[in-house]
């Protein structure tokens, strides 16, 4: 199948690009030392987390229980949900999954972690845990100083076992001065964590963070080395602004087509916020992708299933029936939003993949 006989909106993977992502990583990686953890919420595919294995992943990371019961298709030996499982039924099934591979969870309180404990005694099991801190996002995470009580309550408890240490970065979004501010606080940090972690007797084996606008940067952190990229794999036009990639490193697009060029200076394409998500682009950039084939159009507004864009500022031509490819904002919310996304390699359909984890939010 080509290109062209695709229905819109469809979602395109660029395979060639993907590819030259993964292992762009994976080379980097390997070349520091850091283990690669990738975190699997980008694609959601079960085969691509085989192929990030295949490249020399320690393992693969989740956000969520059901995500952890597909991801684990993949074959990983390793599964790391970064982020707090709570409730019985939850923790019942996140179990199973700890039948089939290594499990790893990452938690901020003492109430995770009790639960986990329960969970995991009751099933048999011995669960990793990682402690998590805030580093900066303010989102989840303990603060620093309270590490050690964290990883203290953790390594007290029957079933679990302390493995590390835990962050996300996801306060650095881009390379300007208050980037680097909060990069050098974070180089801070870590060191401050890690030693008080130490001379606790709790050694951290794993210390894990990374994100796709800090993953060049990550060997620049003497203490960490894990990191968990997500969105690298394909990239989008936020990563693009954050400086972590070229447009030329932008695998996924959105195939739209223009269904009305009824108003004056726009035109509308068959793609809104279902097929898009409404994220917005990271440092109040405007629109919501970009139209690398029309320089000056502005992907505007959106409702449902339209996509508005203000054509006054491109000299493109644009005509009823064209079709045009967009790169998002936010791949990763992009892709739960489709049933099935298109592998392509020039005007060639060669790969139709089922996003096996779209919409697994428990
Ligand atoms: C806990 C955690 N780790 C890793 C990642 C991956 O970061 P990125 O999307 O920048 O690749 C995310 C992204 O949301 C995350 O929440």
């Amino acid at each position: 199948m080509t290109v062209a006989e695709l229905e819109t909106p469809a979602l395109l993977i660029d395979l060639d690009i993907m590819e030259a992502n993964l292992a762009r990583m994976a080379e980097y990686a390997g070349a520091h030392g850091l283990r690669l953890r990738p975190h699997t919420k980008t694609h959601k595919i079960p085969e691509l987390g085989a192929r990030q294995m295949a490249l020399g992943a320690a393992g693969l990371t989740v956000a969520k229980t059901t995500e952890a019961e597909v991801m684990v298709r993949s074959g990983t030996k390793d599964l790391l949900i970064a982020y707090p499982v709570l409730g019985r039924k939850k923790l019942d099934r996140l179990m199973k999954v700890a039948g089939e591979t290594r499990v790893t969870v990452a938690l901020d309180s003492e109430y995770a972690a009790r639960e986990l404990s329960g969970a995991a005694q009751k099933a048999g099991r011995e669960i990793a845990v990682l402690a998590e801190f805030d580093a900066g996002l303010g989102r989840v995470g303990v603060k620093p100083e309270e590490v050690v009580g964290l990883a203290r309550v953790v390594s007290s408890l029957p079933s679990l076992k302390f493995d590390g240490i835990t962050f996300y970065p996801g306060h650095i979004k881009q390379w300007d001065s208050a980037g680097e501010v909060a990069f050098q606080e974070l180089g801070k940090l870590l060191k401050k964590v890690c030693g008080e972690s130490r001379a606790a007797g709790l050694e951290p084996r794993i210390v894990s963070g990374g994100s796709t606008p800090t993953w060049f940067r990550s060997h620049e952190l003497p203490e960490l080395n894990e990191i968990r990229p997500g969105t690298y794999i394909f990239n989008d036009r936020n990563t693009m602004k954050s400086g972590a990639c070229t447009l030329d490193q932008c695998a996924a697009s959105m195939l739209v087509t223009v269904v009305s060029t009824a108003v004056e200076g726009q035109v509308i394409i068959d793609g809104g916020s279902k097929t898009f998500s409404s994220d917005l682009c990271v440092g109040g950039g405007v629109g919501h992708g970009c139209i690398p084939e029309a320089p000056g159009s502005v992907f505007r507004r959106m409702n449902e299933e339209h996509g508005y864009v203000d054509i006054a500022g491109t000299e493109t031509a644009f005509e009823i029936g064209q079709r045009l490819r967009v790169i998002p904002n936010h791949i990763c919310v992009a892709m739960n939003l489709h049933e099935n996304v298109f592998g392509i390699r020039g005007d060639q359909v060669e790969k139709c993949w089922r996003v096996e984890g779209r919409g697994k939010l428990q």
